[in-house]
């Protein structure tokens, strides 16, 4: 993130705070988050697209009750897209109008929470929940607007698992098969709902903005296609999230700036073709936003040489703090941030402290040859997707994630104790 620094002895600060008085105070491992660069990126997002367009800090990449409050402070949005990430935006206080809610299987009990809450949109994904919302709309006596999540046949390169737009999976109506024409043609015939626009979400750390002109393409012939049927101009549409960050210097990410500018040119473009209005746009990054806020602190355990093949390096975290190595051969990089070291570099894999051997945190890495138990190593860029997919595999407890600002540190999310596993196990 943007506030870290390497001071003349070579130990690292997070906003003017040694990451050995971090380690010390708050232990290892931790999850250190920049709050001046989130707030930064969340501004940066804001000011790309402009009074005419809203951006909706996707939840799911990490959502904490004080970084809720960062993100109604900075005039965000926020997509949930679960019970408990809804309860988590209400509870940090995101005004309910703010928020949009995502998901392509919500129960009843969330749809009817999400209505009674008065959120400002629901995108919905499927036929059977285009009837649930509109019952819950009218038991509780009010239109709710929705979106309709379209799948836009475009093929994102990305990894399989995260990628949404083409035709053979979960998510949304699909556009080729008529099926998001036929899901408008519903929502229009139900007075309790309110269609307000069309979404689609391509996948997630995309590089490449084609997927994401060929998807405002075609949601824009959509929105056509809308009025040309039912004489009715939905006034938004939204384009998902899905920017790529940079893990490793190999990584080239595009700046909000390009994506804005981009996305409305061929909006603006495509409308003008179609004798469309040019609806308002939303767009929702995660991990673009959060991702590169954070680094994981961790302390080395042991240092385990093999001989003409590398050398292990085992911390005190893993696959529980970091599950995107293992499963989506997610690539990091890795420094020693607690001293200097002019040692020959080695190649090391870091590696976790669970029971099996796919518990890999960086795969290939050089650290200096003398690095040594007890070290500090800080693994950056693990803001999205690191803590809000952490688990509890062998027991191990979630890291704190500890928010530093203009010199000081604070715990937002603590530390897991043996009483939070406890708590649960009440056999
Ligand atoms: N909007 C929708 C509807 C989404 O499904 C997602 C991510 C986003 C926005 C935010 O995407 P982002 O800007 O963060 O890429 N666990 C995977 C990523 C899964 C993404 C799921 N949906 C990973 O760690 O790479």
């Amino acid at each position: 993130s943007r506030g870290v620094r390497r001071g003349d002895d070579g130990v690292v600060s997070a906003d003017g705070i040694p990451v050995t008085r971090i380690a010390e105070e708050y232990g290892t491992p931790a999850y250190v988050m920049d709050e001046a660069d989130f707030r930064a990126r969340c501004r940066a997002w804001k000011d790309a697209f402009g009074p005419g367009a809203d951006v909706y800090y996707a939840g799911k990449a990490f959502l904490s009750r004080a970084l809720v409050r960062w993100l109604t402070e900075e005039g965000l949005h926020l997509d949930v897209c679960s019970a408990g990430e809804l309860a988590t935006a209400l509870s940090g206080g995101m005004p309910p109008e703010r928020i949009g809610y995502h998901g392509n299987n919500k129960t009843s009990d969330e749809i009817d929470r999400a209505v009674h809450a008065g959120v400002g949109r629901i995108v919905v994904d499927s036929f059977q929940e285009i009837a649930r919302v509109a019952h819950a709309a009218h038991r509780r006596g009010v239109r709710q607007k929705v979106q309709i999540r379209v799948t836009v046949g475009v093929e994102a390169h990305t990894h399989e698992f995260i990628a949404t737009a083409h035709e053979d999976q979960k998510f949304g109506f699909s556009l080729a098969g008529g099926q998001a024409a036929e899901a408008a043609r519903r929502i229009l015939g139900l007075d309790s709902l309110e269609l307000t626009g069309v979404h689609s979400h391509i996948g997630s750390q995309i590089f490449d903005m084609a997927g994401f002109e060929v998807s405002a393409r075609r949601v824009v012939e959509l929105l056509a296609g809308i009025r040309d049927e039912h004489g009715v101009e939905l006034p938004e549409i939204d384009l998902g999230g899905g920017l790529g960050i940079a893990y490793t210097p190999a990584d080239d990410p595009r700046e909000p700036q390009e994506v804005a500018k981009r996305l409305a040119e061929i909006v603006t473009h495509e409308c003008e073709n179609a004798a469309l209005a040019t609806p308002r746009i939303s767009v929702e990054p995660g991990r673009a936003i959060v991702g590169p806020t954070t680094f994981t602190l961790y302390e080395v355990g042991t240092v385990k040489p093999l001989e003409g093949l590398r050398t292990y390096v085992s911390v005190d975290g893993g696959m529980s703090d970091n599950i995107r190595t293992a499963l989506y051969d997610a690539e990091y990089s890795v420094s020693l941030v607690s001293r200097r070291s002019d040692a020959e570099p080695m190649l090391v894999r870091v590696v976790g402290k669970h029971c099996e051997s796919g518990d890999i945190v960086v795969r290939d890495a050089y650290l200096p040859g003398d690095l040594a138990a007890g070290d500090l190593i800080a693994v950056p860029a693990t803001g999205a997707y690191c803590r809000s997919l952490a688990s509890n595999y062998n027991h191990a407890l979630k890291p704190p994630v500890l928010a530093v600002r203009d010199g000081e540190a604070r715990v937002i999310v603590r530390r897991e104790t043996e009483e939070d596993l406890f708590r649960l196990d009440v056999g």
